[in-house]
Parts: structure tokens; sequence; C-alpha cells
């Protein structure tokens, strides 16, 4: 049997997902699982860089859980997936430490990724920590040596930086990590209900994947469409319309779509009918993960004990790669031989000691 190949990505732990995290991610990765030994990475580490004030901290749990349970319900099999908590793998902190010398200041300083994450964190500053964001990224994804990396467009930069760090550590001291690939998705990034580029929850332009029937509908009926359409028998523009973006997207009806596209198009269609379907279409994408949700919430301690399992595995991978690592940069032998030395001087002046005092 050849060994199957891994996958390394994740999220940070901001809480419940939205269907602009169903499309550019979570299908992906369901679709993966069989194919790539995947590891999927609670990022709270990361998190740290632009929040990471106590009350940050106190809500790392309960959004990771939610998140979690989103995955789950998405159809990410935890059998399969190991999913676990970066912050209580010690390794990834030692890694980082020494990745930190394989990439240079101006190298990261260059990236727009770090910059746009400061801006909107409101930091005029970056710390050492945020510009280091990359490196601590090229951690995760060299802990399990993972050879895949699908990710967002934002994130690309990142695994181009990992490509760098595992191939200037495999040269400068022998072969010990695989050279990572990035898949962006190819659909682009979900507008959000306001018609934003990005569906965001920040923005507050977001169908979250747990929202109930009614909320989704009421979503979808203050969502943006044609602005110059102000009756239903004036000629609209379909494209770049986000109600029709998510027809697109969530309704499987294409004869349905096409029907009401034309309709729209030529002024004979009210919003009303096109939002309407829409909701539907959503609603009946929502209800298997919803129907999940409700069973995972149901089962106590499961998410916890999946988080838990995950993070078990991963410590063992993650000692594995750390070990291989110190021992190709000969650091291990550092600290084993100054440690025999000492203890071989420790034996000896106790045994005189034992002698003088006879
Ligand atoms: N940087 C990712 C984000 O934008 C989260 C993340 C952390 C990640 N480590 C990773 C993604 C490793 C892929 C691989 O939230």
């Amino acid at each position: 049997m050849t060994t199957q190949k891994r996958i390394l990505t994740g999220d940070r732990p901001t809480g419940r997902l939205h269907l602009g995290h169903y499309l550019g991610s979570i299908e992906a990765r369901v679709r993966l699982q069989h194919e790539y030994k995947t590891f999927l990475i609670i990022a709270d580490l990361h998190m740290l860089t632009t929040k990471n004030s106590s009350d940050d901290i106190s809500h790392i749990d309960e959004n990771a859980r939610q998140m979690v349970i989103d995955y789950l319900a998405c159809g990410i099999d935890p059998v399969k997936v190991t999913i676990y908590l970066q912050s209580a793998i010690h390794e990834v902190y030692e890694l980082n430490t020494l990745f930190q010398n394989l990439v240079t200041v101006p190298r990261l300083q260059r990236l727009p990724s770090l910059k746009d994450m400061a801006r909107a964190a409101h930091k005029e500053e970056m710390s050492y920590g945020l510009l280091g964001y990359p490196i601590l990224q090229a951690a995760d994804i060299l802990t399990p040596r993972a050879h895949l990396v699908p990710v967002g467009k934002d994130n690309l930069a990142h695994v181009e930086i990992t490509r760098e760090i595992a191939r200037r550590f495999n040269s400068l001291y022998g072969e010990v990590f695989p050279i990572p690939e990035a898949m962006v998705p190819q659909m682009g990034t979900l507008v959000g209900t306001d018609g934003q580029a990005k569906m965001s929850k920040s923005l507050g332009n977001a169908i979250l994947l747990s929202d109930d029937a009614k909320t989704v509908r009421k979503k979808v009926f203050s969502m943006y469409t044609d602005p110059k359409r102000i009756r239903a028998d004036i000629p609209g523009t379909v494209e770049g319309n986000p109600v029709f973006i998510y027809h697109d997207f969530f309704n499987p009806d294409q004869a349905e779509v096409e029907d009401l596209k034309a309709r729209y198009q030529a002024g004979r269609v009210g919003d009303v009918e096109v939002k309407e379907k829409l909701t539907l279409a959503l609603n009946n994408f929502l209800d298997p993960i919803r129907q999940r949700r409700a069973q995972i919430e149901a089962d106590t301690g499961f998410v916890d004990e999946v988080i838990y399992e995950g993070t078990l595995r991963t410590r063992q991978e993650a000692q594995a790669t750390l070990l291989a690592a110190k021992k190709a940069m000969g650091l291990t032998g550092v600290w084993n031989r100054i440690s025999r030395r000492a203890e071989r001087r420790r034996k000896k002046s106790a045994k005189q000691q034992a002698n003088a005092g006879s």
C-alpha cells in the first residue's frame, strides 16, 4: 500500500460558519477527505496575532466547538479527518522558533495579507507575532508534513512562504519536509447579502449554515438586487446580481433559474418570486445540515471528544516531525552530549561522596 498523501488546512476559531465558507472551503474538504489523510487545524494561536484580550481568549472554546459542529454537519467525517487545537500542540511553538531563521524580515513585510489583517484589526503597527503569522502557518503545514493545502486566495502567499521554508530547511540540513502545494477554489468569493464583495459575519451580510428557515427567509428578503429596478416591469440585470449569484450556486433546478433570469431581464417577474424561490432552494440545501447539527448537539461531549482525539493524534505526528527536524539540524545531539557528560559526572561524585562517607 502506498501511503496516503496528506492535507493540512483549517480556520481561526471565529464561531459559526456561513455559506461563503461552505463554497470556499468546506465543500472541497468534504470531497477530498476520502482521497487524502486530512488534518483540520483550529488555529487559535493565529487568532492571537490580532485578537488576544482575555475576553477574546475566553471565547475560543465555544467558537471552536461551533465551528467543528459546522464541519461535521457538512459531512466532515471525524473518523477519517483529524481535527485538532493548535495551542495544545507544543511542538508547533518549537517548530515556529526553528523556522523563524529561514525567512527574512523584508520578505514578510512585503506581504499584503498581513497589512490587511493589521488594518482590519485597527492596529497601526504590526506586532512581531503578526509579522510571523506565515511562519507559524508553515509550522502548522509542515507538522504533519502535508502535501496539499486547500486555502483561500488571501492565504496563497503564506503557502508560498511555507514552500520557501521547507526548501531552505531541506537544503541546509537534509530532506525532512515535502514541498506542499496550495489549492485555491475556482469559484472566487461569495458576495454578501448586501452585494459587498465578500460574505463575512463581521460585516453582517452572511447567511449562516446554522440559521433557521425563518432567518434565512428574512435575510433573503433583505437582499440587495438590481437598484435600477424600482418596479417589477422594468428589465433588470442578472450579471453580478447577488440574488442570481446565489441561485446559480444553491438552486439545483437549473431550468427554474434560467426561466427566472429570462423573465427578470424582460421585466416579467417580481423580486418577491425570485426571492421566494431562492429561500426555498437555500432552505432545501441547509435542511440536512441543520438536522445533522441538531443530532451532534444532542450528543453531549461528542465534539469535545472529536477535538480531543484529533489533538492527541496530531501530537504524535508533531513529536515525530520535531524530532526529525532537530536531528537533521544536529540540535538533539547537543543536549544529549551535555546531559550524558553531566550525568556521568554526577554519578561519579555521588560515588566519591559515598566512598568518602564510608
Ligand atoms: N491562515 C488561516 C486563516 O486565514 C488559518 C490557518 C492557520 C491555516 N494555519 C493554517 C490555513 C494552515 C491553512 C493551513 O484563518
